[in-house]
């Protein structure tokens, strides 16, 4: 009540990022301090090469990560298993009671990157389902299928359709979280589902549409997993976003990549918007007039869904119009062909953060 609509200062208790790729080895140690500095934990992808897909794994790869976090900084990873065909449910029941395991990810095969392990037929991991539904371990789809013959922009909506609207009407009690939303369908259904079901949005997904990727030539800055839609899904990703509604939540799915990876004859999906997330964030929500809905978005609506404690530290952003550096420079350099383009390099953004606790 009585929130100032143009405020030059917002505080808000401390955010968590609800999906993030760290990658691993010296990317690892460049990329983790970043997400560290703003966002208090976050749910780590497992696609690794190889992937995640036991609990000693995971536990080595959390240690690798802590490693990475700058000192003094309190940072939680939380791990997540990565779906295989034959990965035992056993495996995950225990890797979840251990407190190990915070949720499994369900990578359709060849989805996306390091996806090759993933799940080839749904109905064939039933039993892991099952399990995960008995005991209440969130279980985070990339919704997309996989068929060439389903247009590449028709692949989320074509998702839910096909395999996500009968998992849940088998599964009626399995908690969900479609990642990376990129279109009005999966707004409507995530919309119309019931409280177990969410959905993570990206900044990237709220900031450009599918023209960005050709904008003046190929863009490969702009290509990600899912592909960014039309502007219509544009828009409905913003109105979901600001919405106030539980079931949507901050997941910035910041997929960094070598640059000699994003600029080849067959480039990588993934946009890197780690340094300046939370930033572009505050863009989106105060262009549309929702400031006073960001702190439940980015720090109350992911843990409440996850059954974890809200944060208790806070962060503040302050309104500083500042141009984003054509590269990440970290304190822990990853070799220098490797640099990595933050998104939005070279824009300007209205927000930034000042400080922590
Ligand atoms: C992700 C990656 O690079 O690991 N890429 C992406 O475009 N988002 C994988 C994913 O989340 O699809
Ligand atoms: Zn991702």
């Amino acid at each position: 009540m009585g929130f100032n609509l143009s405020p030059d200062k917002i505080t808000l208790r401390q955010p968590d990022d609800w999906h993030v790729h760290f990658r691993d080895g010296a990317m690892l140690g460049s990329v983790v301090a970043p997400t560290a500095r703003v966002f208090r934990r976050a749910i780590v992808m497992p696609n690794l090469s190889p992937p995640i897909t036991c609990i000693k794994a995971a536990t080595n790869y959390r240690e690798r990560i802590m490693q990475a976090v700058p000192e003094g900084i309190p940072f939680t990873p939380l791990m997540t298993a990565y779906l295989t065909d034959d990965l035992l449910p056993e495996v995950l029941e225990k890797g979840y009671r251990d407190g190990v395991f915070a949720a499994a990810k369900l990578y359709p095969a060849n989805s996306t990157t390091n996806s090759a392990m993933g799940v080839s037929d749904m109905g064939s991991i039933y039993s892991t389902f099952e399990t995960m539904e008995r005991i209440g371990m969130p279980l985070l789809i990339h919704g997309e299928v996989t068929d060439k013959d389903v247009d590449i922009f028709d692949r989320e909506a074509v998702f839910i359709e096909r395999h996500l609207e009968p998992l849940l009407k088998s599964y009626p009690d399995l908690r969900v979280v479609l990642e990376h939303i990129t279109t009005e369908h999966a707004v409507q259904f995530v919309e119309a589902s019931g409280s177990l079901i969410a959905a993570t949005i990206t900044p990237h997904h709220l900031h450009i549409n599918r023209n960005a990727m050709f904008s003046g030539g190929l863009r490969s800055d702009f290509y990600c997993l899912p592909v960014a839609k039309r502007e219509h899904h544009r828009l409905a990703l913003r109105r979901a976003a600001t919405s106030g509604k539980p079931c949507f939540f901050l997941g910035t799915d910041s997929a960094p990549h070598p640059r000699s990876s994003k600029e080849s004859s067959c480039g990588c999906a993934g946009i890197f918007s780690a340094p300046f997330a939370l930033e572009s964030y505050a863009e989106v929500f105060d262009q549309e007039g929702a400031l006073d809905r960001l702190e439940a978005f980015a720090s109350e609506f992911g843990p409440i869904f996850y059954g974890l404690p809200l944060n208790s530290d806070s962060i503040t952003l302050k309104r500083h119009k500042h141009v984003v550096p054509d590269t990440f420079t970290s304190s822990q350099p990853i070799t220098p062909d490797q640099g990595l383009i933050p998104f939005h390099a070279r824009e300007s953004l209205s927000w930034r953060v000042v400080e922590n606790g």
